[in-house]
């Protein structure tokens, strides 16, 4: 299995565009699978933002993972996240989600961010055997999610070059 950014590979998109948009985006008002697909057409800018990388085995895709600059709207202090992580049910509990997680962690570790950030409804313990803790809890949309956080043990500071504004 490989790990592969999106936008190179532009025909495997509308599949994982449409398991984002029916897991998430179908609740959100003002999304649809094309904003779900845009999303994912996106090329990293110089901060690595946003980043999504699709699992693949056998032209197939099996997994997603991104890197985006906001996620939680109650928390824009805080970045950059790990986002949109989906396995399909068919192909879950053979290591993919945590796969992709990783990638994602790798890209920012690279990118010399010193901590990485994502909320979660209901899997935290998921992400705590990847070495997350968690930052307590926040409200999102009418519910409880989990704030939780991975230090990355960078250099301390992010590649960011100044001019681009920094980290949120
Ligand atoms: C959460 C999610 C991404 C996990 O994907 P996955 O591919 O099943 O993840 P993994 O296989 O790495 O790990 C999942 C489970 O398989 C087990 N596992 C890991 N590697 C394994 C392997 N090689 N063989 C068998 N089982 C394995 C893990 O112990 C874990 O157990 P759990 O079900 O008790 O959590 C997936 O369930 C999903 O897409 N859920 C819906 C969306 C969602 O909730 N996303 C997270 C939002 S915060």
């Amino acid at each position: 299995m490989q790990l592969i950014p999106s936008y190179t590979i532009p025909e495997l998109i509308p599949a994982v565009a449409g398991w984002l948009y029916n897991e998430w985006g179908r609740h959100l008002p003002g999304r649809s699978v094309e904003t779900a697909e845009h999303a994912l057409r996106q090329e990293p800018d110089a901060r690595g933002l946003p980043t999504t990388l699709i699992a693949v085995e056998d032209d197939e895709p099996m997994g997603v993972a991104r890197l985006v600059e906001f996620d939680l709207d109650s928390r824009p202090d805080l970045g950059p996240w790990l986002a949109s992580v989906f396995v399909p049910g068919d192909k879950r509990s053979r290591g993919t989600g945590t796969l992709v997680c990783s990638g994602i962690v790798e890209v920012a570790r690279q990118r010399g961010y010193p901590t990485l950030y994502l909320f979660t409804p209901d899997r935290a313990t998921f992400y705590e055997r990847q070495g997350w803790s968690s930052m307590g809890h926040e409200q999102h949309h009418g519910g409880q999610v989990t704030l939780m956080k991975l230090e990355l043990g960078g250099q301390g500071s992010p590649t960011t070059p100044a001019e681009d504004g920094g980290l949120p």
